[in-house]
């Protein structure tokens, strides 16, 4: 079978539902995405109702064979959706490629929201061409980590959740952190990401981290604080970088 140039990437987060084709050359957009609320009950069932809406709307832009490749917030393994910090605890155990493949009628690949960011990065991104050990961190409701060597994702890595003094890092460090507690950028940059970044580089040596989420937008404002001894820097696909990360695993 010639490896597809066209695939819909689908985007599951707290608080929308986002989608669209993507052209696997360039790593761009083929159409402006869908956007629809996420169900405030976001049930396997409820969520799969709005991922099936949002491929039906593209569903002419595909062939009838392709794979969709959708990203969840939690570990799937296997296809099954082993964690779900910030999303409905009945995801846990659910074998969540399996209800999307029925919801959509076409096969699906389902996956880490974050390693789908951190593939989309190192193919189209901000770690383009780059080599060894790349780790991408999505700040935003949790943190998200996507470990890469040298292209090769290693999916599932949930190091937002490291111990960091005494605390689930995603708890101190998330952007929703900074918002929850009306921190400041140097305060958040200084005590927050600081100790996180550090743990992370003593623990695994990276080459190069990428930091995504919203609030990327606003590196200028926080990446220049930190004292690292690793290279850092924006990624380069804001709020795309799901869409298009699902999109091209799903064609592998
Ligand atoms: C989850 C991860 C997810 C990240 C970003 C964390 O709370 O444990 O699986 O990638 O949030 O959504």
């Amino acid at each position: 079978m010639a490896t597809p140039t066209v695939a819909l990437g689908i985007d599951i987060g707290g608080s929308g539902i986002k989608g669209a084709p993507v052209d696997l050359t360039t790593g761009a957009l083929l159409q402006p995405r869908q956007k629809l609320l996420t169900p405030a009950a976001s049930t396997p069932q409820a969520v799969a109702a709005v991922v099936g809406r949002i491929a039906e709307a593209f569903a002419d832009d595909l062939p009838s064979d392709a794979t969709i490749g959708v990203t969840i917030p939690g570990v799937v393994q296997h296809g099954v959706v082993r964690t779900a910090a910030n999303i409905d605890k009945s995801w846990v155990g659910a074998p969540g490629e399996d209800i999307f493949s029925q919801a959509l009628g076409r096969r699906c690949l389902l996956v880490n929201d974050a390693d789908a960011a951190g593939v989309a990065e190192q193919r189209y991104g901000a770690a383009r061409g780059a080599q060894g050990l790349v780790i991408l961190t999505t700040l935003g409701t949790g943190i998200g980590i996507a470990l890469l060597h040298n292209g090769v994702l290693i999916p599932n890595c949930e190091l937002g959740h490291l111990e960091v003094n005494g605390h689930d890092a995603e708890t101190r460090a998330a952007s929703s952190a900074k918002e929850r507690e009306g921190l400041g950028y140097k305060t958040w940059a200084t005590e927050r990401l600081q100790p996180f970044y550090a743990t992370l580089e003593n623990l695994l040596w990276p080459d190069l981290f990428v930091v995504g989420g919203g609030i990327s937008r606003k590196a200028d404002r926080f990446l220049p604080l930190l004292r690292l001894r690793t290279p850092i820097v924006p990624a380069a696909l804001e709020n795309t970088a799901g869409i298009v990360g699902a999109a091209a695993l799903s064609a592998d």
